[in-house]
């Protein structure tokens, strides 16, 4: 091709190609997002991208469901791209997206865990008599995976309300009291957790009384291995990512999404301070300078402000994020001495 043709070509009005792909946004959606979120021209940090895990949650919440009109609005919203929302959206089974050509799902929704323990302990022949039973006008059944309460099997959820050795006479009571909501959680408090010698390890560390070779060996003398699979010594991996230069992250999956596990849940609730001392105390012998947690469960948004508590003096606390999804990043750049 000549440098003529380019020019002529580039000269050349563009051919029209007719309406942009998707739907076009509707302002109105995208007042009632601000509105219900927050007004993001006001305030830019509502359009951080880790938030929008927590964005979807108060829409669901809110509205019951997830129009996908809201979608788009909520991609506009947050300057992203619609397949991401989308995606994420989609991706987890308590999210009830509604396709323009779908009605609103009713007002109560029972969610029948159908993971293996659950199938084992009856979840199949509990849905289908649900199913048989309930008014469709007024309550659907569906099926969802694993919600880390196998020891309960089976196990259904009405609304956000887990209901633990479920059985379609509980489930209805659950219903007829509007019992929708989530059971509260007794979780260790900080200064309980402090009173049993909690954090003193973390203090030490920060004052010089520990090394890192020190807390190396120690490790190894413990033999403590990650349970990913491999069995990675943990003294290995560290002794790896300090070689490493910088920045380094910590990274923590606390999803334990497989069937058959709920141990991760359960501690996480109940002593959530000894989960964030190991954290940061791993943190500091890598020098990491952020703490990433990943889970589903609700439990980290109690972990992840705790987590901010526990900052030192001066600590970012930028990025925060913690919902029932959580994708909770919490700055611990101040943390290692
Ligand atoms: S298999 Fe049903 S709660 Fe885990």
């Amino acid at each position: 091709m000549t440098d003529a043709t380019i020019k002529q070509q580039s000269t050349q009005p563009k051919r029209f190609r007719g309406k942009p792909r998707g739907r076009e946004l509707d302002p109105a959606r995208l007042e009632g997002l601000r509105e219900l979120l927050g007004d993001e021209r006001q305030n830019a940090t509502l359009r951080r991208r880790d938030l929008l895990i927590e964005h979807l949650h108060a829409i669901q919440d809110a509205r019951g469901h997830l129009l996908l009109a809201e979608l788009r609005a909520l991609a506009t919203y947050m300057n992203l791209p619609m397949a991401a929302v989308y995606e994420t959206a989609t991706f987890y089974a308590h999210f009830d997206v509604i396709h323009d050509d779908q009605l609103p799902p009713p007002a109560v929704t029972i969610r029948v865990c159908d993971s293996l323990t659950c199938q084992l302990a009856g979840a199949e022949a509990l849905k289908a008599q649900l199913e048989a039973n309930v008014d469709v006008e007024q309550v659907r059944v569906l099926r969802a995976p694993c919600m880390g309460r196998c020891d309960t099997a089976p196990v259904a959820e009405v609304g956000h309300h887990h209901v633990l050795f479920a059985t379609q006479a509980r489930i209805a009571s659950v219903i007829e009291e509007g019992h929708f909501h989530p059971e509260p959680v007794n979780w260790q408090r900080l200064d309980d957790y402090r009173s049993e010698g909690g954090l003193a390890l973390l203090q030490a560390c920060r004052e010089g009384d520990v090394t890192v070779d020190e807390l190396m060996e120690a490790m190894q003398q413990a033999n403590l291995r990650g349970l990913g699979g491999a069995g990675f010594p943990t003294f290995k991996k560290w002794y790896f990512v300090r070689q490493e230069a910088g920045p380094r992250y910590c990274a923590i999956n606390a999803d334990e999404g497989e069937p058959g596990t709920f141990k991760d849940r359960y501690y996480l609730e109940r002593s959530p301070h000894r989960f964030l001392e190991g954290a940061l105390v791993s943190a500091w012998a890598v020098e990491a300078e952020s703490i990433y947690v990943t889970s589903i469960r609700p439990c980290m948004a109690c972990c992840a402000r705790r987590l901010v508590s526990l900052r030192p003096q001066g600590g970012s606390r930028r990025a925060i994020s913690c919902c029932a999804v959580a994708r909770a990043r919490i700055s611990a750049a101040k943390s290692r001495r």
